[in-house]
């Protein structure tokens, strides 16, 4: 299958394009370099032994995705290009909305107009909001969100619906991620964000690295067993092969949600503990006050994706904390 990956370089794209590239698919990357670095595409060849084709090319550029269209035979896409960081979106609520509706609607005007059907969306768990019950099951209520990226998963996962039902042949597969951390086996993949982190495993590998001095810790006053927050996290090469499966297994039409997660719900405090333990370096933290919009436990229930996909996360938290802490020392 010829698959259009739209953010390939970036963190979880980099790391579904080397297990597609692995299951014998051609991969077509679109990247405008706005949050990844050129380098990645080397590292998938030298990873994967194999070819990519690349263009940097912004995704709501129609004009110039119209030339790739017209020149690739497109089967499928993956859509990872977006902006992602929650904090950021609520400074810059339109430069949010923008960029992640519009290449959206870009991509969905160029599927028809190309005569390609599979769409597969990442979405994120942050559509459930504030969950009544754990673990999540993809039927539960969705929303209300707590900010404009959230809201721009949400609002794209109705825009995309109510595309397809006016499309009754094209598959639509809404992928709703848990907490992706870790990187790939090699050292050569790995989460490298922009200045200073908001997520929970970047921080501490600034920290274990000495860049920065101190975690912050969230709030210790949740109702969950050691009172810091609990998430679900997922070892990004565990995500990168649900899209291989996703894409794969699916054949009909219609929209397909799926959670990908690994079912666990691990804290905080369990987080930094397995951290160094596994890497025998100290990360030194503090008790803060919780952070606005978080809430105190989220975790999948994953069994719709084994059922349906035969996808299961097979990675345990010991092997993300040594895979991202891997990926930092490989850098030096
Ligand atoms: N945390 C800290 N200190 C930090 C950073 C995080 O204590 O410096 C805590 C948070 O309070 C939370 C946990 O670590 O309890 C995880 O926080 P992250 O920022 O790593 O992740 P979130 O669960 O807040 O958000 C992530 C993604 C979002 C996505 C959401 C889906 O960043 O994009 O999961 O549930 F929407």
């Amino acid at each position: 299958m010829k698959v259009l990956v739209t953010g390939g370089i970036g963190y979880i794209g980099s790391h579904t394009c080397v297990e597609l590239l692995n299951q014998g698919h051609e991969v077509v990357i679109v990247d405008n370099l706005y949050n990844a670095k050129i380098e990645v595409l080397s590292y998938i060849k030298k990873i994967t032994n194999k070819e990519v084709t690349f263009y940097e090319v912004d995704v709501c550029d129609y004009d110039a995705m119209k030339e790739i269209f017209a020149k690739e035979s497109i089967d499928s896409i993956i859509h990872f290009a977006g902006y992602k960081a929650v904090g950021e979106s609520v400074s810059k609520p339109v430069e949010y909305y923008t960029n992640n509706i519009y290449s959206t609607l870009i991509l969905t005007r160029l599927m028809k107009e190309y005569d390609c059907k599979k769409f597969v969306f990442s979405s994120s768990a942050t559509v459930y909001g504030d969950p009544d019950v754990v673990p999540i099951v993809e039927t539960a209520k969705l929303g209300p969100t707590t900010n404009p990226y959230g809201t721009s998963k949400l609002m794209l996962e109705k825009i995309l619906t109510d595309i397809q039902a006016a499309n009754p042949d094209w598959t639509i597969i809404l992928l709703r991620y848990f907490n992706p951390i870790g990187g790939h086996s090699s050292g050569l993949l790995g989460e490298d964000p922009k200045g200073i982190p908001n997520n929970l495993m970047p921080y501490i590998m600034k920290v274990a690295n000495k860049d920065l001095a101190c975690l912050g810790v969230f709030g210790d006053d949740y109702n969950t067993p050691d009172g810091t927050g609990v998430r679900d996290y997922i070892h990004v090469v565990d995500l990168g092969v649900g899209h291989v499966k996703a894409l794969e297994n699916i054949a009909n039409d219609g929209v397909h949600i799926y959670n990908l997660g690994t079912g666990i719900g691990y804290s905080v405090l369990d987080v930094i503990n397995t951290f160094e333990k596994v890497n025998g370096v100290p990360v030194p933290y503090k008790i803060q006050p919780r952070r606005a919009g978080d809430i105190a436990e989220c975790y999948a229930d994953s069994s719709k994706a084994l059922e349906d996909l035969g996808w299961q996360a097979t990675k345990t938290l010991e092997d993300m904390c040594k895979d991202a802490w891997n990926y930092v020392l490989s850098q030096k």
